[in-house]
């Protein structure tokens, strides 16, 4: 099991001194409100129980010396005068563009020593890779002197990915990161920067929010997101409005008679699923969880047929889950891949767990692995 213990350790062993303290932040979970974060639309993603954990201290030799306790035998080191946006989306660049970001926010981050030990599995669509960006933030804020602020950190640190990474993805993951809160999710409308913590508790009601990973991660997934961002922006366009928040569920049918049929599936998509976050909040508040399970199922269908970036082996999970009793199931995250949530009361987790390993094992599929996740607490400092 991997802590802030085990990484100040791995701290230890690697320098022959105690670290300055231990950070550390989570990977998410999007509830609902998929592939809507980049045209202003509203999202309802909670931070996880599974997080990149950092001990750090500065150094004196300008330099950030980035170590992974998941790959012993590599030292990346960066002069930080030379951090610049590299877009090569090395692992260690998730840790050095937020270095990059808070410098060129005209904050005075030097030199720094960092192990970390992430337990966000990478290729999950869990958001490793926020978890990296979020806790580098808090352990750059915390040696120099840097005050911390959740939200305008989120923003920061999702620049470094579009900029230093070069990923064009939304903001969701890093303020779920950033501002999670045990027990809630975070109910992010990305239009007006509001974000409100919604009590998610599901283990009250009798229930679980299961996660499946896929284990699948297919390589075109960076290309064809960065098309289903670049689709919406063209019918954004064609429309005429700054972007598809501004299409409203009754103005649906007017917008896609002047679209092509393919630019009108992603309108469909981002359009009805902004409609069904604002229901799964209200769903949530009357704990209508039945209904909320109609959703999450309306959601996976709109992210299938309509924005095509669901994978069979998410399908298949999908199917599965609901086949064996879960209230409902959708793919979560980017897709192409990576992993699906499902609703199901506690006493059927074991049944549909064995459905979706048969289904598995059926298709010839790796092995998925599959957990009970629990909405936690956003980047904080452990020590
Ligand atoms: C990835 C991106 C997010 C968001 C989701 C899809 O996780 O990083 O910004 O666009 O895909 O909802």
């Amino acid at each position: 099991m991997s802590d802030a213990a085990t990484v100040a350790q791995g701290f230890m062993d690697v320098h022959g001194r105690a670290p300055a303290g231990v950070w550390s932040a989570p990977g998410r979970v999007n509830l609902i409100g998929e592939h809507t974060d980049y045209t202003e639309g509203v999202v309802f993603p909670f931070a996880i129980d599974r997080r990149a954990f950092m001990a750090a201290d500065r150094n004196n030799d300008d330099v950030l010396r980035i170590q992974s306790l998941q790959r012993p035998d590599e030292v990346i080191e960066i002069p930080i005068a030379e951090l610049a946006p590299r877009s090569d989306h090395h692992w260690s660049s998730y840790v050095a563009g937020s270095a990059w970001a808070l410098r060129d926010a005209g904050h005075d981050v030097r030199g720094f020593d960092v192990v970390l030990d992430c337990t966000v599995p990478s290729g999950s669509g869990l958001s490793s890779s926020a978890a990296l960006e979020c806790a580098t933030m808090l352990v750059a804020a915390g040696l120099y002197g840097v005050p911390v602020d959740p939200f305008p950190f989120a923003l920061l640190a999702q620049r470094s990915e579009n900029l230093y990474v070069g990923v064009p993805c939304g903001s969701m993951d890093q303020t779920a990161s950033m501002m999670g809160k045990a027990g809630s999710a975070l109910f992010y409308d990305t239009q007006s920067g509001d974000v409100a913590h919604e009590p998610f508790e599901p283990g009250a009601a009798g229930l679980a929010l299961l996660v499946i990973d896929t284990r699948a991660h297919h390589a075109l997934a960076d290309g064809e997101y960065a098309k289903r961002r670049q689709a919406c922006e063209e019918a954004a366009r064609q429309l005429g409005v700054p972007s598809l928040r501004h299409i409203a569920v009754d103005g649906l049918d007017a917008a896609l008679a002047s679209l092509d049929a393919d630019l009108g599936r992603h309108v469909r998509h981002v359009v009805t699923e902004n409609a069904r976050v604002f229901a799964s909040r209200i769903a949530l508040r009357e704990g209508d969880y039945v209904e909320l399970g109609r959703l999450l199922d309306a959601s996976h269908a709109s992210l299938k047929d309509d924005f095509r970036v669901s994978a069979d082996e998410l399908d298949v999970a999908v199917e599965a889950a609901r086949s064996a009793g879960a209230l409902g199931a959708r793919m979560t995250g980017g897709g192409f891949g990576g992993s699906a949530i499902a609703l199901v009361a506690i006493e059927g987790i074991g049944e549909l767990s064995d459905a979706v390993r048969r289904a598995y094992a059926e298709r010839g599929f790796e092995e998925p692995s599959i957990w009970v996740v629990e909405p936690s607490d956003g980047a904080h400092q452990d020590s």
